[in-house]
């Protein structure tokens, strides 16, 4: 391509949020999935392109940095750079219910889509290996013996020494919870305000009482968490520490120490979902620590897909022997062919987390930018997980989740995430979806948002 193909077909690529070689590759990345610039043809040499943009040319070589490492060029020593499409862009990276492929947008949840040829070949390989797993009653007990030593391979890597006996295999992060609450039978828990939503419904169905402690972008209120903890004596902290839904924080270290000082001293059971911590989108991540001591919970259902349903308990190996003898273990496991499933996607988990997180990054950064500097609602950009939690300044949250709705866009408003029902001005927007489609988003949320739609739609 010449350099003025190139120029033309970025248009206006500069933006106030990104630096110039950020914003650049992004133009590049957006124009190759949109067509505007031909997957497998040639960029125009750095000093000629440089020229063209009226940038630097190390600001050239730097946005061609930028797309070398997320797979958008191909550079052979001595030769032009060639377009390409990376994996993440080919692969279909939100459920059809979350692009609107079915009518409604559909975010309530904040679910990204399976990574379909990696799945289907998985699901291949288990069943020509599902031999001596047939042959077997089909009982779960604590898992497949090859399945708990990969998931306890994985926590050594990361500095938590870890055997199989201290896995035990269900079928997703709820499941695991469920066992753990019906084992230990708490008369209070512990849980963050706002918090995944699923886990207050099990609490309260079960009739226990839950005490709050606030948690906003900024962290965890250390003063909450001992009065609740104080309350909660004796049973159990339900925690989210890592890139936490729906605020996406991440609870610091210092913080994790207290939470356990004030486990000990009032003897509260601390399990902490650990579901999002491969989510973790920030620039330059370091390794995230552990709240000693916590029980620890974990499912596939986001790194791969929220279908295969299988999570996992991490504990001591008494603990997990008792649990395994559980009446509920079996009605809350995994069946053998699912972990089978499991276990050829989680040996190889890395490549498609990288995939995952580079989508994950450029659609937070996207939306963010779609919403920055409007004064209808505030947010922090999160380090990790998969949504926006907003707080809108003017409007209550679930007005404009029913004004969304009638425009084909449904959302959760910020009480269903609160034990206390507080909130009410909050929304989560997951940036699941792929860009075209948070394009759509925003627009529907500035129309059913504030001042410039008066009457609103519903
Ligand atoms: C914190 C957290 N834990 C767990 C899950 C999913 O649990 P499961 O593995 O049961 O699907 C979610 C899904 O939204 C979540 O946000």
């Amino acid at each position: 391509m010449t350099d003025n193909q190139l120029a033309a077909a970025l248009g206006a690529w500069r933006r106030p949020d990104a630096g110039l070689a950020r914003a650049l590759a992004d133009a590049v990345g957006d124009a190759t999935l949109d067509g505007r610039l031909r997957v497998g043809s040639r960029l125009p040499a750095e000093r000629r392109a440089a020229a063209a943009l009226g940038v630097s040319r190390g600001t050239v070589v730097a946005a061609l940095g930028i797309l070398r490492d997320e797979g958008w060029v191909d550079t052979r020593r001595g030769s032009a750079s060639t377009l390409r499409l990376p994996p993440a862009a080919t692969t279909r990276i939100a459920p059809s219910s979350a692009i609107g492929e079915h009518g409604a947008i559909d975010l309530r949840r904040a679910v990204p889509a399976a990574p379909h040829a990696s799945y289907q070949r998985a699901v291949l390989r288990a069943a020509e290996r599902s031999g001596p797993v047939l042959a077997e009653s089909g009982e779960a007990g604590p898992g497949l013996p090859e399945l708990r030593s990969l998931l306890a391979d994985r926590y050594t890597a990361e500095g938590l020494a870890t055997r199989p006996e201290q896995i035990l295999i269900t079928s997703g992060a709820r499941s695991a919870l469920a066992l753990l609450s019906a084992h230990l039978r708490p008369r209070a828990v512990a849980v963050e305000i706002p918090t995944y939503a699923d886990p207050l419904a099990g609490f309260r169905a079960s009739g226990t009482r839950l005490v709050g402690c606030r948690v906003t972008a900024d962290g965890w209120d250390l003063d909450q968490l001992d009065g609740a903890f104080r309350t909660a004596a004796g049973g159990m902290a339900y925690l989210v520490p890592d890139f936490q839904n729906p605020t996406g924080a991440l609870m610091p270290k210092a913080a994790r120490r207290t939470v356990a000082r004030l486990a000990e001293r009032h003897r509260v059971t601390v399990v902490a979902d650990e579901t999002m911590r491969d989510l973790d989108l920030r620039d330059a991540p370091a390794p995230v620590q552990r709240i000693p001591g916590s029980l620890l919970i974990g499912s596939a259902a986001k790194t791969i897909w929220a279908g295969l349903r299988v999570g996992w308990v991490r504990g001591p190996a008494a603990l997990v022997g008792e649990l395994a003898h559980h009446p509920l273990c079996e009605p809350l496991s995994a069946a053998p062919t699912q972990q089978l499933v499991a276990t050829e996607l989680l040996r190889d988990l890395e490549p498609l987390l990288r995939d995952r997180r580079t989508a994950l990054r450029r659609q937070r950064d996207h939306l963010s930018g779609l919403l920055a500097g409007d004064d209808r609602w505030r947010f922090a950009v999160p380090p990790g997980g998969l949504a926006l939690w907003l707080r809108l300044t003017t409007e209550r949250a679930d007005l404009v989740a029913t004004r969304a709705r009638a425009r084909g866009l449904e959302l959760s408003a910020g009480p269903s995430f609160a034990a206390d029902a507080t909130h009410a001005h909050h929304l989560r927007l997951p940036y699941t979806p792929p860009i075209s489609t948070l394009d759509r988003v925003a627009t529907v949320l500035d129309l059913a948002c504030g001042h410039r739609d008066p009457q609103g739609a519903g």
